[in-house]
């Protein structure tokens, strides 16, 4: 009886872990992170993106599948044209798809699919011809005097239905063939934001600019006035927190009011395809932003995008998205990212510059150290060069991956990198912050080495608390000295060993001391070089 109550209860337990990793892909919380379940389990996306049209030609993208596989990415970027899908008019052709997920299969690489619908990058080229050539039916943006965009207008009911008809019948048709969740996330649209102009002038946009501001954002509002966009809440402060009246009356007369107005209505088309999508197959979905230069205008750079100023018009229009995700392109990647992590939007980096490739290994371990990223993925992956230093940071992130997936959350992990400005200078001063009790300086330069001999923007690093006084490190091309936040005690080096993971666990190599640590004075990572380190601290007095 006994026995039978043992295997009742062990059946029970492989039953429940079965189904649970049958599940399609989700979101979860642990503690302030959001993290992305795959197959049941967490999953950190070590990923690429592809270029424009390499995935266009299956025949095209089946050779690179082994360099990519080489680069240790696990999830790549792929893009789907609404073009090529609906060819004529309600007539699906899903065969391009078919095969990246085929081949991604083979190759042990997930998806995320980048649903190039009615706006990739502004523009509207990856309509289908019956809607690029029917602007009667198919309304366009106009710019101010005007004059015809090749932006389809989001204020046209017509535009929304023969996206939704096309974004539904991929979410249907995944939901029909990708049993093995070879799909894990869905991109809708693509940097979307209006140019060049901040809003759309067509007559149903200027009529809607007139009208009055929808009341769920009006009670969005209201209900996160506390928590809102400083920029944002100073504009509805400034018109006297108005719960009702037209846009101008509610956020004032300028441009950036035009841009909420412009976001919004961006915002709300999303969101009804993507509610629609997650109805024929509810796997996370997010959108991404082309970052706006601080010194221009809305319209000089993609006006209305989920730019961080513009999140609560966003999250309150598009509920139905889970992430609001950065694009990143230029410096200041530090400041940036921690934009885009609030406290309802986990950071994930779709596409990093592909010139500035040699920072990804400090943007990588920062975002993910730091900022509990869910995913980090340069772009045009398929042209990194041999060698790249990514390749090596991404070997190390994915032995790690689940010492970082286990403290996603707790307050047990920092990461950090030097921030670089605009003009591409490196700030040199120590990041600094306290864990278990200790104050850690980090530095990016390594010190026995001239530092214009460095790359000292591809520096960066992590450290994970994984016992009392005990840390692992990861990184490269930095250095970390230690303090009392109280300033009463000194603080040594108990140890330092080099390692490696293998399924969780330090595998220890090399006992760091004498000069590799300056006799006890620092840890250390040299310029060009990744390690992981077990570091353990004492104090003394
Ligand atoms: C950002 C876009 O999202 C990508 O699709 C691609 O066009 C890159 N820019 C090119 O740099």
């Amino acid at each position: 009886m006994r026995q039978l109550t043992i295997l009742t209860g062990l059946i029970s337990i492989i039953s429940f872990g079965a189904a649970h990793a049958d599940e399609a892909p989700q979101l979860q919380r642990q503690g302030t992170a959001t993290q992305l379940i795959v197959d049941g389990q967490p999953f950190l996306i070590l990923g690429g993106e592809l270029g424009n049209s390499t995935a266009s030609d299956p025949d095209y993208l089946k050779p690179l599948w082994p360099n990519l596989t080489a680069m240790g990415i696990n999830t790549l970027f792929v893009p789907v044209e609404w073009d090529q899908i609906e060819p004529v008019q309600g007539q699906f052709d899903f065969h391009v798809i078919d095969a990246a997920i085929a081949q991604a299969r083979q190759n042990d690489t997930r998806l995320v699919l980048l649903w190039f619908g009615a706006w990739k990058n502004s523009m509207s080229t990856y309509a289908p011809a019956w809607v690029k050539q029917n602007s009667t039916t198919y309304a366009l943006a106009r710019d101010n005097t005007g004059v015809a965009q090749n932006i389809l207008s989001p204020f046209d009911p017509d535009n929304l239905k023969a996206d939704k008809t096309a974004f539904v019948a991929l979410m249907t048709h995944l939901k029909a063939t990708d049993s093995h969740h070879t799909v894990i996330m869905v991109q809708v649209e693509n940097e979307i934001g209006m140019l060049p102009v901040v809003r759309d002038y067509s007559p149903a946009a200027n009529a809607a600019y007139a009208g009055q501001v929808p009341t769920t954002l009006i009670a969005w509002l209201k209900a996160h006035k506390a928590k809102l966009d400083p920029k944002l809440e100073a504009q509805w402060a400034a018109a006297g927190y108005r719960s009702q009246g037209t846009w101008i009356e509610v956020f004032g007369d300028s441009d950036a009011t035009e841009e909420i107005f412009q976001a919004w209505s961006f915002a709300t088309f999303v969101e009804a395809e993507a509610k629609a999508g997650k109805a024929a197959y509810d796997l996370p979905m997010y959108v991404n932003a082309a970052l706006n230069r601080p010194d221009k205008r809305p319209g000089d750079y993609p006006s209305a995008g989920p730019l961080p100023h513009l999140f609560d018009i966003w999250k309150a229009g598009a509920p139905s998205i889970d992430i609001l995700a950065m694009d990143h392109y230029w410096a200041d990647f530090t400041d940036w990212a921690r934009r885009f992590k609030r406290y309802d939007n986990p950071l994930l980096i779709p596409e990093s510059n592909q010139a500035g490739f040699h920072q990804a290994p400090g943007n990588a371990f920062f975002a993910f150290g730091e900022l509990d990223a869910m995913s980090f993925s340069p772009f045009s992956i398929e042209n990194l060069p041999n060698g790249d230093p990514l390749i090596e940071t991404y070997a190390t992130l994915k032995s790690l991956t689940p010492l970082i997936l286990a403290h996603q959350g707790k307050g047990t992990m920092r990461g950090f990198r030097a921030p670089v400005t605009l003009d591409g200078k490196v700030d040199e001063t120590s990041q600094t912050f306290d864990l278990d009790g200790y104050r850690f300086s980090a530095n990016m330069i390594y010190p026995w080495m001239p530092k214009d001999k460095q790359d000292l923007a591809a520096h960066g690093g992590l450290i994970i608390k994984t016992g009392k006084n005990e840390f692992i490190v990861a990184g490269t091309g930095i250095t970390l000295t230690f303090k009392d936040p109280n300033g009463r005690d000194q603080i040594g080096i108990e140890q330092i060993v080099e390692g490696h993971m293998e399924e969780g666990k330090f595998i220890e190599g090399r006992w760091l001391n004498g000069d590799q640590s300056h006799q006890g004075r620092h840890l250390t990572i040299p310029d060009g070089k990744t390690s992981i380190l077990r570091l353990r601290l004492y104090t003394y007095r």
